[in-house]
């Protein structure tokens, strides 16, 4: 069972590390949504599309049995060197959304992972029911997708106005998640989308936070040299994160659904 507790974790107190500061910053409030799911015996975890095990060897270390599918080999094995510099056991499996009930079988996870992956799917509401169905009944989704809004913004602060303007409208209905509509790395999605979906997939949706508010913003050199700056960026993302009218400048959704 999960043998520690987060501030005894290295990886949960800020690092003195400028990117490992940056991460924190921009990955506290998923990690704080997870953590009560993940508190408790061990269960069957499946990160689908858990790409490099980042999030997989953290749920790992806490005691789960923890399954990353994804269709990448580089990918896993970057994750197999990680789990084993840390001593922890992850199975990676290669595979997709496409064919995962054939990998995993129906009924075969606790806690469902999917972070950063729906973007890149060609079809979101038949992966969220694939998912669905992977997922034991009282089990637990926990959804991290790109919100569209905060997408459009960027762009167009880059410079980068008629990208900005085929985002506007970009939405889980766009034919592709490659086509111009959706950007240059996948769709983006509203609350108001991604709630929608997992409904009709059949999820309860559960906790939704507004994720990387502020921190993609804040330049890094202001981390790097004002002492205990990172800290007070992670409190501000922590509040921010429950309020729905900070939601279309976050620059990811997390959700829980079950
Ligand atoms: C943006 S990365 C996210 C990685 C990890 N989940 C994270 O949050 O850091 C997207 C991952 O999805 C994987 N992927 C791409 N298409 C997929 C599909 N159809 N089904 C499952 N995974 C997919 C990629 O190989 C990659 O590892």
């Amino acid at each position: 069972m999960p043998h520690d507790r987060p501030s005894d974790r290295p990886t949960d107190r800020l690092s003195e590390r400028p990117s490992e500061r940056r991460n924190a910053a921009r990955t506290s409030v998923v990690w704080d949504a997870l953590r009560p799911v993940l508190d408790g015996d061990a269960v069957d975890v499946l990160d689908i599309g858990g790409g490099t095990g980042g999030l997989a060897v953290r749920v790992a270390e806490l005691g789960h049995r923890v399954r990353v599918v994804d269709p990448s080999p580089d990918a896993l094995a970057s994750l197999d060197r990680r789990a084993r510099e840390l001593g922890v056991t992850v199975q990676g499996q290669q595979g997709d959304l496409s064919t995962l009930l054939e990998v995993t079988g129906p009924d075969s996870a606790d806690v469902v992972l999917c972070h950063g992956v729906l973007e890149v799917v060609e079809d979101p509401a038949a992966a969220l029911a694939t998912l669905r169905r992977v997922l034991r009944p009282g089990g637990t989704l926990s959804l991290l997708v790109g919100q569209r809004h905060a997408a459009v913004v960027t762009r167009a602060m880059a410079g980068h106005f008629a990208q900005a303007l085929a985002l506007l409208d970009g939405g889980p209905a766009s034919s592709s998640a490659r086509d111009a509509g959706t950007g240059r790395s996948g769709r983006r999605f509203t609350d108001v989308e991604v709630t929608g979906l997992l409904e009709a997939a059949g999820f309860t949706v559960g906790a939704v936070h507004g994720v990387r508010v502020f921190a993609d913003l804040v330049p890094g050199s202001l981390l790097d040299l004002e002492p205990g700056a990172t800290a007070a960026l992670v409190d501000l993302e922590r509040a921010v994160s429950v309020r729905p009218e900070f939601r279309p400048l976050a620059a990811q959704l997390h959700v829980l659904a079950g």
